[in-house]
């Protein structure tokens, strides 16, 4: 019997099970299906080609290379043997090499433009380590927006940043970079610094690849040295190195980079612990793994590899995608499969991911969705950036000290000297990782002081720089024996009603490959300062830095101490907006300031030892010449008004414990304060730090006012990696800490 509603049941499920047949196979698939459809066309040769990365090495606009070297990798591009560059940027360069390879090159698969845009591309910001002291997540994400707007732009689509190294030790030149000494911090930026280069749709033009790099563990070298060996437990691995980058991969990083290091006796680029076992296994990390500019040769300097033959199959195998600059991928991995020292398989698995990335871009689509030229006049470097990149700085630096109030500065009538080669540099301020940024281009103090109205009679003092040209490849004269200006700066002092000392460190001295044995005050700045701290005391140091310093002698001699970092192209105007209180400073410091380099490595989150001390013999960890505490602890930063914590309470529940404070702003300014959470579990199956940051809040607070802050931390933030990487909780006595600093004294604790 005919029913109509029977029928259109029928004619429910028919539709239904048509419609399931035609489907849109959701865009992952549909991706993985057209990789498919790509690597059934390509050869072995073509395949490598993708895992292999050069350095840009001519002018891609001009004429091709006749011979040598360059002429063989040139042909190597319409052979379809190379899957990225790095270094060609510039909507007219990176077309040209686009629309070489897409039109003359078999199959014609786009190439991915890579580059170091770390902080800031023309507009630079920030030093990523001063960024990181204003623990101002949503800030940090709109600089590293600006960054990948302009470095986009430009034709760039894969940035190779952040860099999420922890590192305890100042003599490192590359803690510039990073986000400093505690993995919660250096997680929840890296996630911020991911976010704002890729944005949340690879579809926008804007939006580049991210890569977490380096990994893992180059911020633990060795006394602090460049490339030196890192050798650490896996404790240490796994809860302090390792969780910048998988919150990095939880936040949807496109690629890792291996680091130059062996970790525990294994070079990076071939460790498959590191990245077969942890990243790609346990994480499920989708993306590319690229190695870091010659990481793979370099396993033959390490003694891990007999030749580049051999570095090709371990890199390979360890699951090391792409070669930057190793010639070893290019040059030896075919032999390898045809020796059967690497299978297709691997070859296969390492493609994969690199072409899903070109598609996630659209490159296939589009190859050229980077190069439009209007929108590189217009983003390249947008007039809304600068002030981007003001507020940015403003926030990153650090109030160290202020006695007597010194500041804010009143300069109405006042006598202003300005002192230091460093105030009237424009370079220094742009810090190391600024390739792309005009040279000279950032705004000096001496310029922002004059932008400002206020009078002031300028001394270089001594020259930092010992004469010549600097180079970013190049070791930096340091000024160790000329005292001209010495004089000059003192009488310009004399009779000064403040002087504004502006001393540190040049640009160069900090970054890849510049390692220092000492963090005092570099050159001669510490007898210009003494000199002129006998012929007048009101001094304001403004500390410009890529590291923290010992900076002992001024911290007990002067009575105002602003650390500026390098504060980026908007420098001078930055600097001068938080001297006269425009801004009021709320930096906390992400790096521990020791009292020596002699106390190095010094962090916050160490052990206690069996011997804290102190105690009336001499039978316990210190040091009988120096104090074995910090100048100024993680966390620290003053402000122009006061704060006071009190009420803490601490409500344990089934899944979480809540711990709420009253945060009062005691001062007379509004200011802004970093509220913070640690946890120090008192007894455990392997020995705890004495602190460890789970928490902090950023608030705004008018004088006079309070407001109650609540953390909600959830049981399992009480437990710990344990030697195998698998995360622990165990019952126990936890003490709590709130305040603004590691050093907070606002106590309770509770059993769980
Ligand atoms: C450098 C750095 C790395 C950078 C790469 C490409 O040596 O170690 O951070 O991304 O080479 O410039």
């Amino acid at each position: 019997m005919f029913s109509f509603q029977r029928f259109s049941l029928f004619l429910f499920c028919s539709f239904l099970s048509l419609s399931s047949l035609f489907a849109q196979s959701s865009p992952a698939d549909s991706i993985e299906i057209a990789i498919d459809r790509l690597m059934a066309k390509m050869t072995l040769e073509e395949k490598i080609g993708q895992m292999n990365q050069y350095n840009g090495f001519w002018d891609v606009t001009g004429p091709a290379p006749k011979a040598g070297a360059d002429k063989f990798k040139y042909d190597h591009f319409k052979q379809g043997l190379v899957g990225s560059v790095l270094n060609v940027r510039g909507v007219k360069q990176v077309r040209a090499l686009q629309e070489m390879v897409v039109k003359e090159s078999g199959l014609g698969i786009p190439l991915l433009f890579g580059f170091d845009a770390v902080h800031g591309y023309n507009t630079v910001l920030p030093i990523p380590l001063a960024e990181a002291a204003s623990w101002d997540l949503p800030a940090i994400e709109r600089s590293a927006r600006v960054t990948a707007t302009e470095a986009a732009a430009s034709g760039i689509n894969w940035t190779f940043a952040p860099m999420v190294d922890i590192s305890r030790d100042a003599r490192w030149g590359r803690v510039m970079e990073g986000a400093g000494e505690d993995p919660y911090l250096g997680s929840q930026i890296a996630m911020a610094r991911v976010k704002g280069f890729q944005g949340n749709d690879f579809r926008s033009p804007f939006n580049i690849l991210a890569t977490a790099k380096h990994f893992a563990g180059y911020g633990f070298a060795e006394g602090g040295r460049d490339y030196n060996t890192v050798d650490v437990s896996p404790l240490t691995l796994h809860n302090i190195i390792l969780p910048p980058f998988k919150a990095s991969v939880q936040q949807g990083v496109a690629s890792v980079m291996n680091s130059f290091n062996i970790i525990n006796g294994v070079p990076a680029t071939a460790n498959r612990y590191l990245v077969q076992d942890i990243l790609k296994r346990d994480w499920k990390f989708k993306g590319v793994v690229v190695s870091d500019w010659g990481s793979g040769v370099e396993m033959i300097d390490h003694g891990y590899a007999e030749n580049l033959s051999q570095v090709a199959a371990l890199s390979a195998n360890a699951g090391s995608d792409v070669d930057m600059e190793s010639y070893a991928y290019v040059n030896h991995l075919k032999n390898q499969v045809t020796n059967g020292n690497v299978s297709v398989a691997v070859i296969d698995q390492s493609v994969r991911r690199v072409l899903r990335l070109k598609f996630l871009l659209g490159l296939f689509n589009d190859p050229y969705k980077y190069c439009d030229s209007t929108r590189e006049q217009v983003y390249a470097m947008h007039p809304e950036h600068a002030s981007v990149a003001r507020d940015m700085a403003r926030r990153s630096m650090v109030l160290l000290k202020n006695d007597q109030d010194l500041l804010p500065l009143k300069p109405a009538g006042k006598k202003i000297a300005v002192i230091g080669s460093l105030a009237a540099d424009k370079n220094s301020p742009l810090g190391n990782w600024r390739l792309a940024a005009k040279d000279s281009s950032a705004v000096s103090l001496v310029e922002a002081l004059d932008a400002a109205g206020v009078s002031y009679t300028y001394a270089p003092g001594v020259q930092l720089v010992a004469g010549g040209p600097v180079h970013f490849v190049q070791e930096l004269p340091i000024n160790e024996n000329d005292t001209t200006g010495m004089a000059q700066a003192i009488s310009v002092a004399k009779d000064a009603d403040v002087v504004i000392m502006m001393l540190g460190e040049h640009g160069l001295q900090s970054g890849e490959g510049r390692s220092r044995a000492q963090l005092n005050l570099p050159g001669l700045q510490q007898s210009l300062l003494e000199a002129v701290h006998k012929v007048n005391p009101r001094i304001v140091l403004v500390l410009m830095s890529g590291r923290p310093l010992a900076i002992s002698w001024a911290a007990a001699h002067v009575p105002g101490i602003l650390l500026a970092w390098q504060p980026g192209s908007q420098s001078g105007h930055a600097i001068v907006d938080v001297l006269l209180g425009k801004y009021n400073p709320a930096g906390k410091l992400p790096m521990t300031f020791p009292r020596s380099d002699r106390q190095l490595p010094i962090y916050y989150n160490q052990f206690s030892t069996g011997r804290p001390g102190p105690k009336k013999e001499v039978f316990w960890s210190h040091y009988i010449d120096e104090a074995h505490t910090p100048l100024y602890e993680f966390g620290y930063g003053k402000s122009y008004t006061q704060f006071s914590y009190s009420d803490l309470q601490i409500t344990p529940s089934k899944d979480s414990v809540s711990i709420t404070v009253t945060l009062t702003n005691t001062g007379s300014l509004k200011g802004e304060e970093v509220a913070q959470l640690y946890i120090h579990d008192r007894v455990s199956s392997v020995v705890r730090p004495v602190r460890e940051l789970k928490g902090f809040k950023k608030l705004l607070l008018e004088p006079g006012a309070r407001t109650s802050i609540r953390f909600d931390l959830p049981r399992s933030a009480f437990g710990y990696f344990d030697a195998q990487g698998k995360w622990f909780l165990e019952p126990g006595l936890f003490d709590i800490y709130v305040g603004g600093s590691s050093f907070a004294s606002l106590t309770g604790a509770v059993q769980l």
